[in-house]
């Protein structure tokens, strides 16, 4: 059975608790504009009255940030067996539902994450190679069924957006050092799950300017989210 079921709370317990909130999430990968971008989307959420939670994955808790250092962290001899890096996306994500997205949903508040499980079947599946299916076992068991609401994928050419990671300047993270054939997988499997759940995930092109980006992703939330 699965722990902290939203639904299921909601069905043994009338109508009256079933959660308000709503989940946005941003994907894409390394430079294309997530981080830019979710400051647009909260405020914009907050101009209709909304309580907004910005965060993040893999972190959102201290804990959790903890475990993302481990997965970023390129130092060290050893290397990071691919299965235990999944696990520790989802050994954060855990904690990072239950500490923070699930009660703020509970509460009525909207919750938007600068990266989810999209990313785990991109990064962990198509770039590390690890079969879907297992992936999706672990989310069952971790999401107990909670997926976003919304999710905005900004999607651009992979050689353009490392040339933007490179204008930002910091130092490159465990996955960042990846070469042009890991990121061109990540892509290519985010554009599929975009193809197969388009009611879900809405496709940016973030290879324009900031301001067109913007624009772009305001169209999406006003067609597709009613406060
Ligand atoms: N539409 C855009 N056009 C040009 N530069 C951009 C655009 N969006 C973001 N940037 C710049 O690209 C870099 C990466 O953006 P960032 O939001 O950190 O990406 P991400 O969080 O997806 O890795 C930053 O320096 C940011 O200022
Ligand atoms: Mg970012």
């Amino acid at each position: 059975m699965c722990n902290n079921d939203p639904d299921r709370i909601a069905r043994g317990a009338g109508e009256s608790l079933k959660r308000q909130g709503r989940f946005i999430t941003l994907e894409g990968s390394e430079g294309v504009g997530k981080s830019t971008n979710l400051a647009r989307v909260v405020a914009w959420l907050e101009a209709r009255g909304l309580e907004v939670v910005q965060t993040r994955e893999p972190g959102g808790t201290p804990r959790a940030e903890a475990i993302r250092r481990l997965l970023l962290d390129p130092g060290g001899e050893e290397p990071l067996d691919t299965d235990a890096e999944l696990l520790l996306v989802f050994a954060a994500r855990a904690q990072h539902l239950a500490r923070v997205i699930r009660p703020a949903l509970a509460r009525g508040a909207w919750v938007v994450c600068d990266r989810f499980t999209d990313a785990t079947f991109a990064y962990q599946g198509a770039g590390r190679g690890i079969d879907p299916a297992r992936i999706a076992e672990l989310e069952r068991f971790v999401q107990c069924g909670l997926a976003p609401d919304l999710t905005l994928l900004l999607d651009m050419p992979v050689e353009a957006a490392r040339e933007r990671l490179a204008e930002r300047g910091a130092a490159p993270d465990r996955f960042e050092r990846e070469g042009g054939e890991f990121f061109t997988a990540v892509r290519r499997a985010y554009l599929a799950r975009a193809a197969a759940d388009p009611e879900r995930i809405a496709v940016v092109d973030a290879s324009r300017p900031l301001a067109a980006v913007g624009t772009q992703i305001e169209t999406i939330l006003s067609r597709r989210v009613s406060p």
